[in-house]
């Protein structure tokens, strides 16, 4: 049975002794373990299920702990944590030399990121009162492998309760805000790219620092994975509500079908089938999606017609994961 907290220092001594916390972000549920532990880096990735090569964020207090874990910070990753630190943004960094080739997946970079959830702050604050300086913990999502990461505490354990083991920790800090996986910015060399879109938008980069884009096979990221983010019931999209009629054919009579889109989208198509969120706009959207593709698979819909929000913001984050889903 895995116990459930709200208190950050018990958290954080859980971490301490090895066990593993699954954590509030702003973005997601992390399932953490202290970044410096061997042991628990490598409980994180069976009880995720996740291959060992698939590199994990470290999640740190900001800015003045970016040098402890980097080999080097070029003016670009800079400029970024200090733009969207504490948030959503994920910065690619050389490595520094201790951090463990179990959290790079033996890669010479490792993905930094300072969360703004309260209790997260809080849980990294008592490590430091720990006497653990520049503390690190590492995070995936708090998910089984290629399943739908979570937003709230039941999401977790409904996930991953089985695989957890007594001591281990979730910390519960409410629904999470953004909903979607934070952005994620290679800044190894002199340039800076995005890997995966999230809760800070393209835009929001691009008034910070000049964006290359990326070549697909530039950096492996498995959260890049084709299939991802995938609920039990098949993902159908449309890419606005006039191609309603050419998926007609996709969709037998006896389907129970599930409905995702923008109200006004919805409101267009004004079919009755069962809506599984109706956001008003892109950021609700985007807070609403994970929640509503657990929803399908809990009421037992057989297909979930997802009417993909506008490509810009962070509409572009509610695209990817729902092409993913799809595939
Ligand atoms: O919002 C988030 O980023 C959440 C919360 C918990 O912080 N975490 C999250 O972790 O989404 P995860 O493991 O589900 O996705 C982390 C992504 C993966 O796609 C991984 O490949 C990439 O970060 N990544 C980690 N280290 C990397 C590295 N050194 N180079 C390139 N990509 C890396
Ligand atoms: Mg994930």
């Amino acid at each position: 049975m895995v116990t459930i907290t709200d208190s950050a220092r018990q958290a954080a001594s859980a971490l301490a002794a090895d066990q593993l916390v699954a954590l509030p972000t702003e973005t997601v549920y992390g399932l953490g373990g202290l970044a410096t532990s061997r042991a628990a880096v490598e409980r994180i990735f069976a009880v995720k299920g996740r291959p060992v090569d698939h590199p994990v964020i470290v999640h740190i207090d900001g800015v003045s702990s970016l040098a402890h874990w980097t080999a080097s910070v070029s003016p670009a990753a800079l400029a970024l944590a200090e733009a969207f630190w504490p948030g959503p943004l994920t910065i690619v960094c050389p490595r520094a030399d201790a951090v463990l080739d179990q959290v790079t997946g033996g890669q010479p970079t490792v993905a930094l990121r300072a969360p703004s959830h309260p209790l997260f702050v809080n849980v990294l604050a008592e490590l430091s009162a720990l006497g653990i300086e520049h503390p690190g913990i590492a995070a995936p999502s708090a998910n089984r492998f290629g399943s739908v990461s979570p937003t709230t505490a039941q999401h977790v354990i409904d996930g991953l309760g089985e695989y957890l083991a007594a001591g281990d920790l979730v910390l519960d800090g409410g629904p999470a805000a953004v909903g979607v996986e934070s952005t994620i910015v290679i800044c190894t060399d002199h340039t800076a790219r995005i890997a995966r879109a999230g809760g800070i938008t393209a835009e929001q980069i691009a008034g910070v620092v000049a964006l290359e884009s990326v070549a697909a096979e530039s950096v492996r990221v498995p959260g890049a994975l084709a299939s991802h983010y995938s609920p039990q019931a098949r993902v159908i999209l449309l890419d606005g509500v006039s191609d309603l009629a050419e998926i007609a054919d996709q969709i037998a009579d006896a389907d129970r079908i599930g409905l995702l889109g923008l109200a006004r989208d919805l409101d267009t198509v004004g079919l009755d089938w069962i809506q599984l969120a109706r956001p008003h706009n892109s950021a609700e959207y985007a807070h609403d999606l994970y929640a509503a593709l657990r929803t399908a698979d809990e009421i037992g819909v057989s297909k979930v017609i997802a009417i993909l929000p506008p490509d810009e913001g962070i509409g572009s984050a509610v695209r990817d994961r729902l092409i993913r889903a799809a595939h």
